[in-house]
């Protein structure tokens, strides 16, 4: 019943996952350099990494990357953080064990820059989503969100940083949630068993 974390950079919810105790049994990044490496490394954690420029094409990246994660044989592949858009064929690999979070309320703002185009809208209301991954970028079925109140005063940066606390509320969530086998997902949107609170305010002053 182990989660195998995907990440590409500063691996803060990956440690979130950690922090709250759930089985990852590895860490993979496909960037050398990613500081979450260092942190799973300090924390006993085995980690490898996968760098798709070591590979001449998209599918043998996905492939060995594929190869990497099954190693461990894990129930769940989250990605956090992880900055490569994965194939459909990589997607149909893991079909509803993918969780992904994205820092925007989906389905607004898929993709990248989420914090200033959330200001550049004047959205009053912004945050974080977990989702199981489709190929349909960003787009997946929603398992739990996190919103907070947009500031006046607020900029890209001090909205990523607000949205990052609550990120590392849902994620550990989601993924415990998946692990009890409580999600249910029908006709595209998802249900946990026994619990109703899907969302996340963040009420802080
Ligand atoms: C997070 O904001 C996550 O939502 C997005 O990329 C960022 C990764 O941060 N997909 P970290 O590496 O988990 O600190």
């Amino acid at each position: 019943m182990s989660v195998v974390v995907l990440i590409s950079g500063r691996g803060s919810n990956m440690e979130a996952l950690l922090d709250a105790g759930l089985p990852v049994s590895a860490v993979i990044s496909n960037m050398p350099a990613a500081a979450g490496l260092a942190i799973a490394a300090r924390r006993r954690i085995p980690n490898r990494i996968v760098s798709h420029k070591d590979f001449v094409s998209r599918d043998s990246f996905e492939h060995a990357l594929a190869e990497a994660i099954d190693a461990y044989a894990p129930r769940l592949v989250a990605l956090a953080g992880f900055m490569r858009v994965l194939t459909p064929e990589f997607v149909e690999r893991y079909p509803d064990r993918l969780l992904n979070i994205h820092p925007s309320l989906l389905p607004a703002f898929p993709g990248l820059n989420t914090h200033e185009r959330a200001l550049a809208e004047g959205v009053k209301v912004h945050g974080c989503s977990v989702h199981f991954v489709t190929a349909d970028l960003d787009h997946g079925p929603i398992v739990a969100q996190a919103a907070l109140p947009v500031r006046r005063e607020d900029s890209a940066e001090s909205l990523a940083r607000r949205v990052l606390k609550l990120e590392h509320v849902v994620y550990p969530r989601a993924a415990r949630w998946f692990l009890d086998g409580k999600l249910v997902i029908r006709r595209g949107a998802v249900s946990v068993k026994g619990n109703d609170a899907q969302l996340v305010f963040d009420d802080s002053p």
